[in-house]
């Protein structure tokens, strides 16, 4: 067993350097098979979920070359197999090999997706939409079976505004006989990244990135090419490490209007930002004030950032409060944050939490991805060892992390335990 053993109350100084990101990868590998030929990949992060991903590449024998963050696949021996629980259940992302293959072999059978504990996360509006375009569905326990004769374009309207549902129906709609809509689609950056993909192989994709995605569908994809946007959500997390610790810490590779949300509640708390291009240098606060702040669908506050933001709230003079709006439960964190000395109630999906709060390392445990980030914050601004188990959450989405905060002076290891 991992785990990560932090000695904190260490300035933070230096340059870390974003990586590609994690919910735009996950999603460009299986758009990707869509293609009849090779498709090339930049920026790609060496994660675990990418590894996954993978995984089930080799099940599908496509054939794949990835070294220093290329990844290069070709699609000429795929075959159509079941995807079986071992592997879809490894990452939420696995889904994606629903629209994909329901569009490549007009049939798929894959097991429930697996992915953080933060909710119910039905799929029910990604087989809605499967439905919609002609796909027959039928459910035994865990597994799916999607079968077409041919799909056929539709308007498809979504209750809310799912990331997954929204790249999903993308995926099986691009080779789909004429004209899909998506109203009241996701407009985050990934869906942008995966529809840039998806066009540079041919397919006829308009409107991504806002909330009426219009399809226009092709009979064949080609070769295609893109670059990973980078990783909002590891920027985000190192931003706040930077206004916890930092000492002009330098977060590099950013695309800033990705974490507009996250800087304008920064500024609000008093968190001293520079940004110039695609770097922002940040340095902490002797004082920050309290705020209040609440997830939403892009362009409001992402609810990737919710947990680790609220480390920094246990740091600001006052009562600030979190408000998750989007998953039912994303305070895993809270009780670990306690543990180390912060004054937060939880009520349903509120967090009120009071600081400033001394906190100090213990052993904590990383209940998921975003919760995991959260316990690294902690780590870095508590006095004395925290101890994270759990840790595999964290390294499916934080490429090099270990590296990354070694580079700029934090004391941070991964220990092997019996
Ligand atoms: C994606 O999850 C991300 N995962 C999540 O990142 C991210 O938190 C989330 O989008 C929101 O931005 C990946 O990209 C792999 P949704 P997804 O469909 O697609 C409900 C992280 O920490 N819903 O937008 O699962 C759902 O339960 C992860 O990196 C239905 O009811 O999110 C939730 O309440 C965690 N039925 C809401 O919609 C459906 O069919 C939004 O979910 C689909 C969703």
């Amino acid at each position: 067993m991992k785990q990560l053993v932090i000695n904190g109350n260490k300035e933070l100084k230096g340059e870390i350097k974003i990586s590609g990101a994690k919910n735009s990868i996950v999603a460009l590998i299986p758009a990707a098979i869509l293609s009849d030929d090779k498709v090339s990949l930049y920026n790609v992060p060496n994660i675990s979920d990418t590894k996954a991903l993978l995984d089930i590449l080799d099940l599908l024998n496509c054939e794949y070359k990835y070294d220093n963050e290329a990844l290069e696949i070709n699609t000429k021996k795929i075959k159509n197999k079941v995807i079986e629980e071992e592997l879809s259940k490894k990452l939420r992302a696995s889904y994606y090999f629903m629209g994909a293959l329901l569009a490549k072999f007009k049939q798929v059978e894959i097991y429930f997706p697996g992915g953080c504990n933060i909710g119910s996360r039905p799929i029910d509006f990604h087989i809605k939409g499967f439905e919609k375009l002609g796909a027959e569905v039928t459910i035994d326990g865990n597994k799916y079976t999607f079968k077409a004769k041919k799909l056929k374009g539709a308007n498809i309207y979504l209750d809310f505004a799912s990331v997954g549902a929204t790249i999903n129906i993308m995926l099986a709609a691009v080779k789909a006989e004429g004209k899909t809509t998506i109203s009241n689609a996701a407009k985050e950056p990934e869906i942008v990244n995966v529809a840039t993909l998806l066009n540079s192989m041919g397919a006829k994709i308009s409107g991504a990135g806002t909330s009426e995605i219009k399809i226009e569908g092709v009979n064949h994809l080609s070769a295609g090419v893109i670059d990973v946007i980078p990783d909002r959500i590891e920027a985000g997390t190192y931003i706040i490490a930077g206004a916890l610790v930092g000492n002009k810490l330098r977060i590099s590779g950013i695309i800033e209007e990705h974490v507009e949300a996250l800087l304008s509640k920064l500024k609000e708390m008093g968190v001293k930002l520079e940004c110039t291009g695609d770097s922002i240098v940040i340095s902490k606060s002797k004082r920050y004030k309290p705020i209040n702040i609440k997830t939403l669908v892009f362009p409001g506050f992402v609810t990737d950032l919710g947990q680790p933001v609220s480390v920094l709230l246990t740091q600001a003079d006052g009562m600030s409060i979190f408000e998750e709006t989007i998953f039912e439960n994303r305070m895993g964190h809270v009780k670990y944050l306690q543990k180390m000395g912060a004054n937060i109630r939880v009520n349903d999906r509120t967090a009120i939490i009071i600081g400033p709060a001394h906190l100090k390392g213990k052993e904590v445990v990383a209940t998921d991805l975003r919760a995991g980030a959260a316990m690294v914050l902690a780590g870095l601004v508590a006095k004395g060892t925290t101890t994270i188990n759990n840790i595999e959450h964290i390294l499916r989405g934080y490429e090099n992390i270990v590296e990354k905060l070694q580079n700029v002076g934090a004391d941070i290891k991964i220990v092997e335990v019996e």
